[in-house]
């Protein structure tokens, strides 16, 4: 058995952008699969879990997947978010993925900007939970670029070769 999930949860498209690219670069056995369509882990060696930021934290069903890792199974983490790259309020969300999959083996993290519509930014910084991310979002516009996905391509490989050297 050496083959590799890349499971995504995706409301706009960003996520599964960047998961097709992750997919994409990937050598030998693998599958990419809405995280909804995800029914058994037994057989794929390395998991790749993608999500996006949702209200400086995971999706309710994303946290419950993480949760549901079996300790000790490879995984890797990436998301997509709004907010500014580096910013607290993205690296929180991430910290608390790491958290969730404490048990599981986690190969490497990645994030990338996702644009939001205008449209929906105005109507989610009328709620105060909001309000601090959606000022930084609208310079999301554009992304997940070519570069960025490049980066998750390259993120891929590299946790792809960690995974079959045994490494951590
Ligand atoms: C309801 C909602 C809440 C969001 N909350 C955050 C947030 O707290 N921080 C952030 O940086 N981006 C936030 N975003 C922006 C998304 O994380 C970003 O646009 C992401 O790329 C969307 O991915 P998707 O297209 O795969 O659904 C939010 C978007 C939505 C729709």
């Amino acid at each position: 058995m050496n083959k590799t999930l890349v499971a995504y949860y995706s409301l706009t498209g960003n996520t599964r952008r960047v998961a097709e690219a992750v997919h994409e670069a990937l050598s030998g056995d693998k599958d990419i699969l809405p995280l909804d369509e995800v029914e058994d882990l037994d057989g794929y060696r390395l998991v790749f879990i993608g999500f996006p930021v949702h209200a400086h934290s995971l999706p309710f069903k994303v946290e419950r997947f993480i949760t549901s890792v079996k300790p000790g199974a490879k995984i890797a983490l990436f998301c997509t978010h709004g907010s500014l790259p580096g910013h607290r309020l993205s690296r929180e969300a991430l910290e608390y993925a790491v958290v969730l999959a404490a048990k599981a083996r986690i190969l490497g993290t990645f994030c990338v900007r996702g644009r939001i519509s205008l449209e929906a930014l105005d109507i989610l910084a009328r709620s105060p939970e909001h309000r601090e991310w959606t000022e930084m979002a609208p310079s999301a516009e554009g992304h997940p670029d070519t570069s960025d996905l490049e980066e998750a391509r390259a993120f891929a490989r590299q946790v792809k070769a960690r995974s079959d050297h045994g490494e951590r």
